[in-house]
């Protein structure tokens, strides 16, 4: 098992440029198999999930190439419905293979997603819209199959606005007859893009960026190609490492406008940025402040992938902070490894207070799930001392390396197996 090796505390200083977003990319990649030729996607994260993905491409029979950066995927032939156990089990994403699959063949197979544990991760929302369309569904606690005669178009409002369930949603309706009515989907800045790489492959989608989209089916999709957005998370991460450990960063291509909610509480911690062509420039020279109250929420909310990373930062705040976690209850688990490190974090139920302490010390903690994994990471960056963080495998699912950016901003970091 590799572990990061921290010798903190390091003020950062340097430049980064933040890779390709996984949380756009992954359905974009479920996307392609919607259309009977080849899609290009640029600026795709050397990731783990990307790889996991890849993987899932192949067994249903596509061709891929995957180039520095590049990644053709060929549709042309689909041999296969079935998401293998295995491949199903390492990650949460293979779940986004139901829309397109259904909406391609009419049937799809699959075990239950794995991915991160930070929660129950249910499906039914999942499988309510694509009942909706006329998908048949049959599960046996492990394994669903999912077939459809025909695929019909629908109106349909989602009692919650999942993520998944939305992208899901979208695919299958590029594909079914006639006209489908979407109401109260997640407005995630990924959906946004999933649906500009549909449009430019020639389906048509209105509302898009709405809670409200309008999807004509059986449209002509034709070969494309289409550049993946910058990654907010990756982005969110650097700015709350400059925040807890001072210094100065420039961080190229950010998704400015996406993190709206997470600067502005970053802001309230005294971190500063000035926006630049390229990119933004942020600095933090005192310790951070409390914030009294902040709550995750679907988007244009404070994202939840943050809340471990906003934790940490407000571990070594001047006062009492709370953070309320609405989405994922497990969340909270990265919260008893930074306690490791001397923060002083109470949990009750879905709300965490943090008294700040004025310096964490290294300790040798696990990363429970990805961004828990990147928290405890920048934590190190910022302690006294030396810190092991172990189970990095959870942050390489995201992060195409963690490490390399963090000494490039001169936090004293390496990877030992
Ligand atoms: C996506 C993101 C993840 C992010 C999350 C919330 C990807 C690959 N992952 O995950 O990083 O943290 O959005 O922004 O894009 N739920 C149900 N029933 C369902 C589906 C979801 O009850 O059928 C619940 C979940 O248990 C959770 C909440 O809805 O409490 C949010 O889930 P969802 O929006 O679906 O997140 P994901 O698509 O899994």
């Amino acid at each position: 098992m590799s572990f990061f090796e921290i010798q903190g505390s390091t003020p950062l200083s340097g430049q980064v440029r933040i890779h390709g977003s996984k949380n756009a990319v992954l359905p974009m990649m479920a996307a392609t198999i919607l259309h009977r030729g080849t899609t290009i996607l640029t600026n795709v994260p050397r990731i783990l999930d990307v790889f996991w993905m890849i993987g899932i491409l192949k067994t249903l029979g596509c061709q891929v190439w995957f180039e520095e950066d590049v990644l053709t995927i060929d549709a042309s032939v689909v041999t296969s419905t079935i998401i293998p156990q295995y491949l199903a089990e390492k990650m949460r994403s293979s779940i986004i293979f139901l829309g397109p699959l259904l909406g391609r063949c009419n049937k799809a197979s699959l075990w239950y997603p794995g991915g991160c544990s930070i929660g129950s991760r249910p499906i039914d929302l999942h499988a309510e819209v694509l009942r909706a369309m006329g998908a048949k569904i049959q599960e046996d606690g492990e394994h669903l199959d999912v077939t459809a005669e025909t695929l019909s178009g629908c109106t349909f409002s989602f009692r919650f606005a999942s993520v998944g369930a939305t992208e899901n949603a979208i695919m299958c309706a590029v594909n079914a007859n006639g006209k489908t009515v979407l109401n109260n989907v997640a407005r995630e800045p990924e959906i946004r893009d999933l649906c500009r790489m549909l449009v430019k492959m020639g389906a048509k989608i209105d509302g898009i960026g709405s809670s409200k989209l309008v999807i004509e089916g059986n449209s002509q999709l034709h070969n494309s190609s289409f550049r993946v957005p910058p990654d907010r998370i990756v982005a969110a991460t650097y700015l709350s490492a400059v925040t807890v450990c001072g210094g100065r960063i420039q961080l190229c291509e950010v998704p400015v406008y996406d993190l709206r909610a997470v600067l502005a509480v970053l802001q309230k911690c005294g971190c500063r940025f000035r926006k630049r062509k390229s990119g933004l420039d942020v600095w933090c020279y005192q310790r951070p402040w409390a914030v009294p109250y902040t709550k995750t929420q679907v988007y244009p909310g404070f994202p939840t992938d943050v809340q471990s990373l906003l934790m940490t930062v407000l571990s070594k705040a001047e006062g009492v902070s709370v953070i309320e976690e609405t989405i994922f209850e497990a969340r909270f688990h990265t919260a008893l490894q930074l306690q490791r490190m001397g923060a002083d974090i109470q949990i009750n139920h879905s709300y965490a207070q943090i008294r700040g302490v004025v310096s964490l010390h290294g300790a040798d903690v696990t990363a429970m799930d990805l961004r828990g994994g990147a928290a405890l990471t920048i934590a190190g960056v910022s302690a006294e001392g030396k810190t092991i963080v172990r189970a990095v495998e959870h942050v390489f699912r995201g992060y195409e390396s963690l490490e390399r950016d963090l000494a490039a901003m001169g936090a004293n970091i390496v990877l030992k197996q």
